[in-house]
């Protein structure tokens, strides 16, 4: 397929780009660098005629709008995925303009112009914070309401609302996606897990909110893009599709199961990397947990999880060590 991607410089974008690229896929990547957004982490795919980088703005109507009627090398695009985002909750709660700028505006933006420009799919890359926090047990469905309490979430849900009026108003080919918590290669160490990477091998204080009781559900993060994949290759427009791994964890133990994981890697004791551990405050508006059904992604795309936490926190822990490098510079 032949692919514009937004946010390609991110986490989960640099990830995406990577299989997507050696899957025999083309990929034009718009993103604004920001912070979170690096370039090198694609520059190899540069010299092949597979991946273009644009720098620029989802917000830039005119630019979103010449990239997508030019196409790539002049073959029109087959889907529009937008990855691009402010993601972390902490800065949002100080930032809900910035946030609601790119999250809502840039999206409205981007599907507007795909729209404008006849491509023929375009794909929003949401998150289960859109659901808002679900206490004790059960998951949350595709139809559950959309209770998000966050600036971050809020202006996710805001995009998600705007995407799919694009379906309801026009009947464009829409699709939404929403998964957990990501981690592995590539993600901005202000992120829970590589945070506890780098300063365990800095020797900082690690710190943990709260009570540490915070429930998440982590997905590897190829996972996830296999669901992206699965979504453009057999989903149905208009429908929201959710993701999420088969580990639900409280952060407290997270928290240690990392460090014990980077211990086994490094061939340090656990305890010396533990009681760097610092119990700080919680952030406000703390969601206590989210969990996602994503049975109907399976029964409908044939997806599940395919990587164990374990073999997961792994490979990132690997990642953090033999890439030491890219998250000093960041
Ligand atoms: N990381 C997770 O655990 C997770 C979970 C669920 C959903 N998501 C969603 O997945 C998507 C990607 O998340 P991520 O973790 O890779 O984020 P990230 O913060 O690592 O990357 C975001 C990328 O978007 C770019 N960007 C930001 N504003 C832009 C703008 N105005 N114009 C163009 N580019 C811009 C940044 O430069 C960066 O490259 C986001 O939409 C996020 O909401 C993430």
């Amino acid at each position: 397929m032949n692919l514009l991607v937004t946010g390609g410089c991110g986490f989960i974008g640099t990830n995406f780009v990577r299989l997507a690229v050696l899957r025999g896929h083309t990929v034009i990547n718009i993103d604004a660098l920001t912070y979170a957004g690096r370039r090198e982490n694609l520059d190899d795919l540069a010299p092949t005629n597979a991946y273009g980088f644009i720098h620029g703005d989802i917000c830039d109507g005119d630019l979103v709008e010449r990239v997508m009627r030019q196409g790539s090398n002049g073959v029109p695009f087959d889907a529009v995925i937008n990855f691009a985002a402010e993601s972390h909750v902490d800065r949002s709660i100080y930032a809900a303009r910035t946030f609601s700028m790119t999250n809502v505006i840039g999206t409205a933006t981007l599907v507007e112009a795909a729209r404008n420009a006849e491509i023929p799919m375009f794909v929003q890359i949401s998150t289960d914070e859109v659901y808002g926090s679900i206490e004790g047990k059960g998951s949350f469905k595709v139809d559950s309401p959309l209770e998000p309490s966050s600036p971050y979430s809020s202006s996710k849900a805001g995009a998600d609302l705007v995407v799919h009026s694009f379906y309801s108003t026009w009947g464009y080919d829409v699709r939404i996606t929403r998964c957990t918590n990501n981690y592995g290669p590539y993600q901005f160490p202000e992120k829970f897990i590589p945070t506890i990477i780098t300063k365990a091998l800095k020797g900082e204080r690690i710190p943990l909110y709260g009570d540490g009781k915070h429930i998440r559900n982590w997905l590897f993060v190829e996972d996830h893009c296999e669901g992206v994949f699965r979504t453009l290759e057999k989903g149905e427009a208009g429908d929201v599709y959710l993701f999420g791994g088969d580990t639900e964890m409280e952060n407290g133990k997270l928290l240690r199961e990392v460090l014990k994981a980077l211990a086994l890697e490094n061939g340090q004791d656990p305890e010396t990397y533990i009681s760097l551990i610092e119990h700080v405050k919680d952030r406000p508006g703390h969601d206590r947990r989210y969990s996602l059904d994503w049975k109907a992604s399976k029964k409908e795309l044939g997806w599940t999880p395919s990587t164990s936490f374990e073999v997961g926190l792994r490979a990132t822990v690997r990642w953090y060590l033999e890439n030491r490098t890219w998250w000093e510079r960041a």
